[in-house]
C-alpha cells in the first residue's frame, strides 16, 4: 500500500470504519493481532475524540519507511477548538466530558511515536506510529 487512505469521521459509524480500516492496513502489512488490536484501538480513541470535541475531522492511515523499519502512521486531523492545555490532557483521567479520561495517554502507550500539535480555536493534529518489529 502506497497511498494515504483517509477516513473522515462525521458519525459513530465512521469511528467504526476507521478502526476496521486500520486493522485490516495493519494485517496486511504484517503485525500480529495483538499489535492490530492495539492499533484499532488507538485509532478508535482518536476518531471517538474528534467526534466528541471537534464534531468531524479526518482519520488517515499509511505505511511509513525507514531504511531498515517499516510502521503505520495515523494521523488524526480536525479544525474542531483545539485543546488549550496539552499537558493535562495526557493526564490518565483528565476528562471535559465526564468520560474517563484515558484516551489519550491510552493511545501514547499503544503506539510507539505519538505527537500533537494542536491551536485553540484553529484545530489538533496528532500524530502516531507503531514500527513492525521484524
Ligand atoms: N481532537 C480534540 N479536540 C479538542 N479537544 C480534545 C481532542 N481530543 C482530546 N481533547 C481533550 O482532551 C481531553 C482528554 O482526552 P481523552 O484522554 O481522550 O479523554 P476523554 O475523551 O475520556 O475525555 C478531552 O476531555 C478533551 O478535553
Ligand atoms: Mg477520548
Amino acid at each position: 500500500m502506497e497511498v494515504q487512505s483517509c477516513v473522515k469521521i462525521i458519525s459513530e459509524w465512521d469511528i467504526v470504519a476507521a478502526r476496521q480500516l486500520g486493522r485490516d492496513i495493519a494485517k496486511k502489512m504484517g503485525f500480529g493481532t495483538v499489535d492490530q488490536a492495539r492499533i484499532a484501538t488507538a485509532i478508535s480513541e482518536l476518531a471517538r475524540n474528534i467526534y466528541l470535541y471537534a464534531q468531524k475531522g479526518s482519520i488517515c492511515i499509511e505505511e511509513v519507511f525507514t531504511v531498515d523499519r517499516k510502521g503505520i502512521k495515523v494521523l488524526s486531523i480536525d479544525e474542531g477548538p483545539g485543546i488549550a492545555d496539552i499537558r493535562r490532557a495526557m493526564e490518565d483521567g483528565y476528562t471535559t466530558s465526564g468520560g474517563l479520561g484515558a484516551g489519550l495517554p491510552g493511545v501514547k502507550r499503544l503506539m510507539d511515536d505519538f505527537s500533537i500539535n494542536t491551536e485553540v480555536g484553529k484545530g489538533t493534529e496528532i500524530l502516531t506510529i507503531k514500527w513492525l518489529r521484524s
